[in-house]
């Protein structure tokens, strides 16, 4: 019996979906503890893509039992849209392999309305560039005591009732602040109702379902969403998601005891990129050849909004943060092939910022803006590595490259990826068979 926690370690995009997936194979449970549909995992099984927005990674193995906890925040309507487009593909969700949290709130039709009206009404250098999905309105909704939850959807009447609550002040805010037509309370509820009638099965309790799980001995993933770096609290604010990314929200957004978390595992690229605003310190500027390398030869381009994700060198003092933060037990780099064929690779081992010297993130987001990567190089490898299996058979400098990264992060690789697809892996030490 194992719980493992899977974290993005940067600002999202890792590869945490493939990372799942293939951690999959050992568990029994995977579940999904924060954040909601602003989450793009891309997984790529026998040359096939899928992209899961809301439902969790392992979905595509028949045996075991995907949950998403109370602290994800639902879009419905996505979520059942994401069931069937999987039934098309003869993957069809039943209960029995997927369980919703009574507890995990609702994204409203208001909160999407809210976040793109926000948005738009900021200025250039202001705007966070969220996924515009809802996000930060429905945790403000949810930490205000005011919002509705899947739960909810197995009494209408109790739906209803809150909605109306809630819908005066939502009209206030979209017609008189942000010039927007005003919502229908009852032509929601419509919809709610015919959504609630296909979901009211998948409903019930995930912290009971996970004890039960691990007192039968059964292993337990647990997939993050987003990345440290866009943790509510810890990361680059006000330029980060509205949830708690790291991986003590794995228990409080399930409901699941400290004490039995086994290994925590940082998912983390060869580089680094970021979409949206805020500081990236080892950003390299549009048009840079490198940057245009990292971004075209690793496809970076947004998974839940097709932006273009901002791309630059290996950062290890957000690799640090990530091992403090979360307290990894092992490392798994994604899209170690992305840098094969360039001649040098710069890490950055700490920052400048104003004359003094910063080993973390600085916590003022001025001076975070400001930080100077102080650089190390080492020579890159021409090899392609796509097909290696073996970590013995790395070339050289791609080895002494990824001992670096453990040096600088402290944490040791377990998985190492070296192309999108399911195979494309070494896994150096299973964390489920360890713990
Ligand atoms: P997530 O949000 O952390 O699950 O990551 P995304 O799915 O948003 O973005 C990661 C992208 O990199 C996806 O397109 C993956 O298919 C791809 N990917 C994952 N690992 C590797 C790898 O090792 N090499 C390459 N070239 N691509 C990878
Ligand atoms: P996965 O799980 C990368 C970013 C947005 C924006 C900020 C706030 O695929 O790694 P939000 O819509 O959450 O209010 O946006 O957070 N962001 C992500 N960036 N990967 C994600 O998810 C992200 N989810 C949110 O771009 O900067
Ligand atoms: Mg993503």
């Amino acid at each position: 019996m194992a719980s493992v926690v899977v974290v993005g370690a940067q600002w999202g995009d890792e590869g945490k979906g493939k990372v799942v997936d293939l951690l999959t194979k050992y568990a029994d449970y995977v579940v999904r503890f924060q954040g909601g549909n602003n989450a793009g995992h891309t997984l790529v099984v026998d040359g096939k893509q899928y992209i899961f927005h809301i439902i969790p990674s392992g979905i595509l193995y028949q045996d075991k039992v995907c949950a998403i906890g109370n602290g994800v925040i639902v879009d419905a309507q996505v979520l059942l849209g994401e069931m069937d487009n999987l039934a098309e593909k003869g993957l069809a969700v039943r209960p029995e392999r997927l369980l919703i949290s009574a507890n995990a709130h609702l994204i409203m039709p208001y909160h999407r309305m809210l976040d793109q009206a926000r948005e738009g009404a900021l200025s250039s250098n202001k705007k966070i560039g969220t996924t515009g999905r809802g996000i930060g309105p429905c945790y403000m909704d949810k930490v205000g005591r005011t919002g509705l939850k899947m739960g909810d959807l197995l009494d209408m009447a109790l739906f209803r009732e809150k909605l109306a609550a809630s819908i005066e002040e939502k009209n206030f805010l979209l017609t008189q602040l942000y010039q927007q037509p005003a919502i229908d309370a009852k032509a929601i509820a419509a919809d709610f109702e015919k959504l609630a009638e296909r979901l009211a099965p998948y409903i019930g309790n995930v912290s009971v379902v996970l004890d039960e799980a691990r007192r039968a001995g059964k292993h337990i993933l647990f997939e993050g969403a987003q990345g440290t770096q866009l943790d509510v609290d810890h990361g680059t604010y006000p330029f980060v998601t509205s949830s708690n990314t790291i991986a003590g929200n794995a228990c409080t957004g399930s409901g699941f005891g400290p004490a039995h978390i086994d290994e925590v595992i940082g998912i983390i690229k060869a580089y680094t990129t970021r979409v949206g605003g805020g500081p990236f310190p080892t950003e390299l500027p549009e048009g840079d050849a490198i940057g245009d390398h990292l971004q075209n030869k690793g496809h970076e381009f947004g998974a839940t909004t097709g932006r273009r994700r901002r791309c630059g060198w290996f950062d290890g003092v957000v690799a640090r943060d990530a091992v403090r933060l979360n307290g990894l037990t092992g490392l798994a780099v994604t899209k170690l092939d992305v840098l094969s064929g360039l001649d040098s690779l710069q890490l950055a081992s700490h920052y400048q910022v104003e004359g003094r010297r910063f080993d973390r993130m600085p916590e003022n987001i001025l001076q975070a803006a400001l930080a100077q990567p102080v650089y190390e190089s080492m020579p890159g490898w021409k090899e392609d590595i796509t097909a290696v299996r073996s970590y013995a058979d790395l070339p050289r400098k791609t080895r002494d490259y990824l001992q670096r990264l453990e040096d600088l992060s402290g944490a040791r690789p377990v998985i190492v990826s070296v192309g999108p697809g399911r195979e494309e892996t070494m896994l150096l030490r299973n964390p489920f068979e360890q713990a």
